[in-house]
């Protein structure tokens, strides 16, 4: 495909960073399924040496993902957490972090459980509220981190209003917007420094695979990524970044649905007499409703309390049909998980509940079955709570 000078959103998802392939013409990049590349003769290869350094289908994940996000640079990871940690890794011994209180749970444990132990620091905050923000800057203060929405009380944080306060203190601004992805929100436009993906999610989208990307559209941030991306190496193999690919071309579709579906069931489960409290930034009762409307968008997943705590959740959970008792998020099977003892469960009890991640709370993600069928799911399970 010859160059073209501004693609659409559903043309990048199809074809984004993709050309036919060099020597053969396949219009689906192939899965280089290669450790290494022979050389002609010493320092005379086809610039590609070995495949923790580089690979070709990986090569075209990250330009496609690059793309998506209007940034200039896209490096691939073995997971979310993998992306995460090598972001974290552009610190130093001594630095500290601002980080949005209701992140993924496995992000408070790496912080907390694993950075801490090499001389990081992480001061958790509320950054729906900018002066909460303000108030736990510190002169090593070096990154913000951003979870929007966030992982499951569904926050959203005002990314662009945040991206000038780092500004004004020289602080890099990392967003994880897996849950949205750049369908519904591409912060690099908004003044973030890295954007975060769980590839394992909504990008890839057929609870196929597990993966990660950090996107940048700054040049040395790109290259301490690469540096450190290739030292550590916690980078996906062939088979898996093809697989996110192809999940990919149909981003923009499944987005739309999820989207669709998911405000269909949270209008159920708001009126519905047996639950206690719905989150959805689609409903005009979440508090960021009107900046989720101003992104376009609210996502596929939500989060709920039936009446009745942790007992009438666990009734619930198991009297379940079609949605699936699942740890994961973002994919075309509607899932839902218990926070508390599952994606959540390492944070502890009395912070957890401070937060408001309770016994009975379920989170929800929409997937794109007919909406008529899950809706008659959770009808039935409600009964039974
Ligand atoms: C918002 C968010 N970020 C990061 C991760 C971690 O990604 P992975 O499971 O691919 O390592 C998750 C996983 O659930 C997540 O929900």
């Amino acid at each position: 495909m010859g160059r073209m000078k501004k693609m659409g959103f559903a043309t990048k998802a199809v074809r984004g960073g993709q050309r036919p392939d060099p020597t053969t013409g396949a219009i689906v990049t192939p899965i280089y399924q290669t450790a290494t590349y022979v050389l002609e003769e010493l320092g005379k290869g086809r610039g590609y040496d070995y495949s923790r350094t580089t690979n070709p289908t990986r090569e075209t994940l990250e330009r496609n993902i690059a793309e998506l996000e209007g940034g200039r640079f896209g490096v691939a990871f073995a997971s979310g957490m993998a992306a995460i940690s090598a972001t974290l890794h552009l610190l130093k011994q001594g630095d500290h972090v601002v980080v949005s209180d209701d992140v993924y749970g496995g992000t408070y444990r790496l912080f907390q459980q694993v950075l801490r132990k090499y001389g990081l620091s992480f001061t958790f905050v509320d950054t729906t509220n900018l002066p909460s923000i303000e108030r736990a800057l510190k002169n090593n203060t070096r990154m913000m981190w951003i979870e929007s929405p966030s992982n499951p009380l569904l926050k959203i944080t005002d990314i662009e209003a945040v991206s000038e306060l780092a500004k004004e203190f020289s602080v890099m601004l990392v967003a994880d917007t897996t849950m949205f992805t750049p369908y519904f929100l591409r912060p690099l436009e908004l003044g973030v420094d890295v954007v975060i993906h769980s590839t394992t999610k909504y990008l890839s989208g057929h609870n196929q695979v597990i993966g990660g990307a950090a996107v940048t559209d700054d040049e040395k941030i790109h290259e301490d990524l690469r540096f450190i991306q290739n030292s550590v190496g916690a980078v996906p193999g062939p088979l898996d970044c093809w697989l996110t690919i192809l999940g990919i071309k149909t981003l923009h579709l499944r987005m739309r649905r999820h989207n669709d579906n998911a405000l269909r069931v949270a209008r159920f489960l708001e009126s519905h007499p047996k639950v206690e409290r719905v989150i959805y930034p689609g409903l005009e009762s979440h508090p960021q409703h009107s900046l989720a409307t101003r992104i376009g968008g609210f996502g596929g997943i939500m989060s709920f309390e039936p009446e009745g705590g942790f007992s009438a959740a666990k009734r619930f959970l198991r009297s379940l049909k079609l949605c699936s008792l699942a740890e994961s998020l973002g994919a075309t099977e509607t899932m839902v998980t218990h926070p508390a003892t599952m994606t959540h469960g390492s944070i502890p009890e009395e912070m957890r509940l401070k937060r408001g991640i309770t016994d009975g709370l379920i989170r929800l993600s929409v997937g794109i079955e007919d909406a008529e069928d899950i809706i008659q799911d959770l009808d039935q399970a409600l009964a039974k709570a």
